[in-house]
């Protein structure tokens, strides 16, 4: 048998050969064990001093020390130079680079059309009016007839109705719910209609064959034009977060009379004329009016004992007066660059 001298040398030797050949963190760590686990090579080297005199005893356990310190101290290094090594290698393999700013994730948002939609829902269920949402395909009695649209009227034309088979259409504005809701329900009848309604027009910057609308009525004993007008003052001030100023221009719908437009003062250039007002210092926001007696008999309402106002909006207008967009197409091209500006 070798002296302890050589075993301990020759330990040292190897020991530093393996340690040339260690590539990984994972070599590295078997190699730790071999050497300085509890039943490793130093260890049994200990165990050996056992048959050593007394004399030698202490100078070679004081080597073997020696040698696990060394041991202990190569390997710390190697290992910290390896787990080093072996990140940069990572980080260049999944080209990561740590210092990059994060990237930031893809928000979804709800679409101009929608975020305006619920602006002047809130606004009117605020105001106590409940929301009724009626069918966008319906007949020519929900969507005309019962409105009062005289049967030769210009509006139920060919043109601008999308007539689909077996007398059923694409409703042209939301106020077909008014038919439903009256010939449904008794008053007090207090509702907002929102919608999509169809046109058969030409596409253009202005025009658009499906659109957006909100209708509102009220119907009770005792309704009367003043509430419409002071109904329509409140919802406008909410709705431009100011005092609005309004004005009323008769006008005439089938379904009310008297029928009228509201303006108000153009939010732009607060009425010294621009493009969005079309130099007239007024936007138009809206047409409503007191609801037409014929209108009520149809349901069942007798007009004599009870009234109502009724007004409908355009949801797009709302957006492009807000906005200013000046194309209405905008709004159904899915372009994200538009889209992602309405936050
Ligand atoms: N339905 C009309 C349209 O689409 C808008 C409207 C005008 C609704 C007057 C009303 C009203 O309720 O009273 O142009």
């Amino acid at each position: 048998m070798s002296s302890l001298h050589e075993q301990i040398e020759s330990l040292r030797t190897s020991f530093h050969q393996e340690l040339k050949g260690a590539s990984s963190v994972k070599d590295l760590d078997s190699l730790k064990t071999k050497y300085l686990g509890k039943k490793g090579s130093v260890q049994t080297l200990m165990q050996e001093l056992r048959h050593c005199s007394s004399e030698e005893r202490p100078v070679f356990g004081q080597v073997i020390n020696d040698l696990k310190e060394e041991i202990t101290s190569h390997c710390t290094h190697t290992l910290d130079r390896l787990q080093r090594e072996e990140l940069a290698h990572r980080i260049r393999e999944e080209s990561l680079d740590p210092t990059l700013p994060g990237k930031r994730g893809f928000l979804g948002r709800s679409h101009p059309i929608h975020q305006m939609m619920d602006k002047v829902l809130t606004i009117l269920s605020g105001m106590g009016f409940s929301i009724q949402y009626g069918p966008d395909v319906d007949t020519e009695h929900y969507n005309f007839g019962g409105l009062n649209f005289a049967p030769d009227h210009p509006a139920r034309d060919m043109q601008d109705t999308f007539h689909l088979n077996e007398g059923f259409l694409l409703r042209t504005h939301t106020s077909n719910v008014q038919v439903h809701a009256i010939e449904s329900f008794t008053p007090p009848i207090r509702m907002v209609a929102p919608g999509r309604c169809f046109r058969n027009e030409d596409i253009s910057a202005r025009s658009h064959v499906f659109f957006h609308q909100v209708e509102g009525f009220y119907i009770d004993k005792g309704v009367s034009f003043a509430d419409l007008l002071s109904t329509m003052e409140s919802f406008l001030d909410q709705l431009f977060g100011i005092k609005v100023e309004t004005r009323f221009r008769p006008s005439y719908f089938p379904f009310v009379e008297p029928g009228m437009e509201v303006d108000v003062r153009c939010t732009a250039c607060k009425g010294s004329g621009c493009r969005l007002c079309k130099h007239s210092g007024w936007l138009e926001i809206l047409g409503a009016g007191m609801i037409h007696p014929n209108v009520l008999k149809n349901g069942k309402i007798d007009p004599e004992v009870y009234s109502g106002y009724a007004w409908g909006m355009g949801i797009e207008r709302l957006v492009i007066l807000q906005t200013g967009i000046p194309d209405i197409r905008l709004f159904t091209q899915n372009d994200l660059r538009f889209l992602s500006q309405f936050s």
